[in-house]
C-alpha cells in the first residue's frame, strides 16, 4: 500500500539494448508548488554516463549529459516518462486496488508492474529490482477478463485469502496505456497484449481488431502480430509485443516513444494543431535511422485509417521504438474501423494535409513529398490500399470468424463516399 503522502522522486532504471536487467540510468523529481504548478526534473545518474553502452530516455529531449533537466510542461512529467506511465484503464484498475482515486503521477509510475510499454522502470531504491521472470499464462485469461469486467462494472474485488492473487492478476498488464481492458500474457514464450471484451463494444472488437491487422498486412503495411482467443463466452484478441524479445537470459526490451511525446503534444489536445500526421513525419524523420522506410509507411498508415475510417488514430496509437540504439517507426497496432454517419467527410485525429484532419484522398495527398514520397507514387499508393481494402475487408473479417451480422455492422466504414468526394473550388 502507498504512504499517504505522494512520493516526489523515484529511481528511473532502463534495460540497456542487448541486455535483460534494469541498470539505474537516474532520478525523477516532481513537486508542485503552492500554485500547484507542477516541475519535473531528471537527472541521469553519474556511473550510467559512464557507461559506454547508455542510452538516452528520449534522444531528442533528454540527451545524454551531466546535469539537471527541467520542465513544467506536461504537468511537469517528461513524455518518455509518460509514455511509461499507465493510461485510462490501467489508471483505473491501480485506483480500484490501492482504494484511492487522489493519487500522484509516482504513485502511478510505482504502483504499475515492470510489464509496461518500452525498456524503463521505476521504483524508490536506488538499486533496481531483479527482473520479472513469471508472467500470466494465457491459461489465466479467462479469470483475468471476469477481473476486468468486475473492475468495469465497479463492484467489489473479492478479498480475503484471494486478495494477494487479485493483486498479482489485476495489477498484471496496468502498465500498458490504452482505454480498454487488457493484461499482458506469456504463451508459446512471446509476451502478448489481450484486449479484453467491453460490453459496450458494438462488434466483436477481438476479431474485428485481429482482421483489420490482417487487412493492413495485405495493403503492405508493417504490423504486429496477432490472434484471437475464445476466453469463456468471449473472444480477445492477443497482440504480440513488439517491445519484447526472448533471448536465453529473458527479455530484452525495446525503448520506446509515443508520437504524443514526439510532438511535445498535450494529453489534452490544447494546441491541436500540433497534431499532425504532416508534423509527425517531420519528427520521425529526424529520430528515424531509416526515414527513407518509415516515413513513406506512416503515409500509407494515414491512408490505411482513412479507408477503413480509423478515426481513433491518436497520437499514442503511433511509436517509434529502439530494440538497439536505433530508433524507427513501430509496427501498426490497435486499428479500429468506425462507422459516423456522415459519409461526405470523417476526421481522422491527426491533420493530414493542407485541408486539416478531413479523411480524403486530396488532402492526403497535398504534403506526400513530406512524406518522401512523389505525387505519382503517392497516388499509387492510396489508389493501391484503397483497392484491397475494398475487394478484401470483407472476405478477410469473414475468414477470420466476423459474423455476417457483425460485417454489416461495420461495412460503412470501408472507403466511405466523402474519400472521394469532389471538392468543388469556387
Ligand atoms: N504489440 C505491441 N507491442 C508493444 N506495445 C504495444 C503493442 N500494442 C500496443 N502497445 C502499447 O500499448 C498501448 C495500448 O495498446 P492499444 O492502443 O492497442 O490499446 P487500446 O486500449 O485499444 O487503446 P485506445 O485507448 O487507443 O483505444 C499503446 O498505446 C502502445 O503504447
Ligand atoms: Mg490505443
Amino acid at each position: 500500500m502507498i504512504s499517504k503522502a505522494s512520493p516526489t522522486e523515484c529511481f528511473v532504471y532502463i534495460t540497456l539494448p542487448d541486455e535483460t536487467e534494469f541498470v539505474t540510468a537516474g532520478r525523477f523529481e516532481l513537486t508542485t508548488d503552492r500554485n500547484g504548478v507542477a516541475t519535473g526534473r531528471f537527472i541521469y545518474g553519474k556511473s550510467y554516463l559512464e557507461r559506454n553502452n547508455a542510452v538516452p530516455l528520449d534522444p531528442i529531449e533528454l540527451k545524454l549529459r551531466k546535469g539537471t533537466y527541467q520542465t513544467t510542461i506536461l504537468k511537469g512529467v517528461f513524455g518518455a516518462i509518460r509514455d511509461a506511465s499507465p493510461d485510462y484503464w490501467g489508471r483505473r484498475v491501480i485506483e480500484k486496488y490501492v482504494g484511492k482515486t487522489e493519487l500522484g503521477e509516482i504513485d502511478y509510475l510505482l504502483h504499475s508492474p515492470d510489464d509496461r510499454a518500452g525498456a524503463l522502470g521505476f521504483g524508490l531504491n536506488r538499486e533496481p529490482p531483479a527482473p520479472r521472470r513469471k508472467f500470466n499464462q494465457t491459461i489465466e485469461l479467462e479469470r483475468l477478463q471476469a477481473l476486468a469486467d468486475l473492475i468495469i462494472a465497479d463492484d467489489e474485488l473479492p478479498d480475503g485469502a484471494e486478495a494477494a492473487q487479485v493483486q498479482g492478476l489485476t495489477v498484471a498488464g496496468t502498465s500498458m496505456g490504452g482505454a480498454r481492458p487488457k493484461a499482458v500474457v506469456e504463451d508459446d514464450d512471446a509476451l502478448w497484449i489481450a484486449k479484453f471484451r467491453h460490453p459496450e463494444d458494438k462488434w466483436n472488437d477481438a476479431r474485428v481488431e485481429h482482421a483489420m491487422l490482417l487487412l493492413a498486412r495485405e495493403c503492405g503495411l508493417q504490423v504486429a502480430e496477432s490472434k484471437v482467443v475464445t476466453v469463456g463466452a468471449h473472444d480477445a484478441v492477443l497482440v504480440k509485443r513488439f517491445d519484447r524479445e526472448n533471448t536465453k537470459a529473458g527479455y530484452r526490451r525495446g525503448r520506446m516513444l509515443s508520437a504524443l511525446t514526439l510532438l511535445r503534444a498535450d494529453e489534452n489536445y490544447q494546441n491541436r494543431e500540433t497534431l499532425s500526421y504532416v508534423l509527425l513525419v517531420e519528427e520521425l524523420r529526424r529520430i528515424s535511422s531509416q526515414p527513407g522506410i518509415d516515413a513513406p509507411e506512416l503515409f500509407r498508415r494515414m491512408c490505411f485509417n482513412a479507408l477503413i475510417s480509423n478515426v481513433d488514430d491518436h497520437p499514442r496509437n503511433h511509436a517509434v521504438i529502439a530494440m538497439s540504439t536505433d530508433w524507427k517507426l513501430s509496427p501498426a497496432y490497435d486499428l479500429t474501423p468506425s462507422t459516423p454517419i456522415s459519409i461526405e467527410r470523417r476526421d481522422l485525429a491527426l491533420e493530414c494535409g493542407d485541408m486539416g484532419r478531413y479523411a480524403h484522398a486530396e488532402n492526403l495527398l497535398s504534403q506526400s513529398t513530406r512524406f518522401l514520397l512523389e505525387p505519382d507514387a503517392a497516388k499509387n499508393a492510396i489508389d493501391s490500399i484503397e483497392e484491397t481494402v475494398k475487394s478484401k475487408w470483407y472476405d478477410i473479417a469473414r475468414r477470420e470468424g466476423v459474423t455476417e451480422k457483425d460485417c454489416k455492422r461495420i461495412a460503412s466504414a470501408f472507403a466511405y463516399p466523402g474519400f472521394r468526394l469532389e471538392i468543388l473550388t469556387q
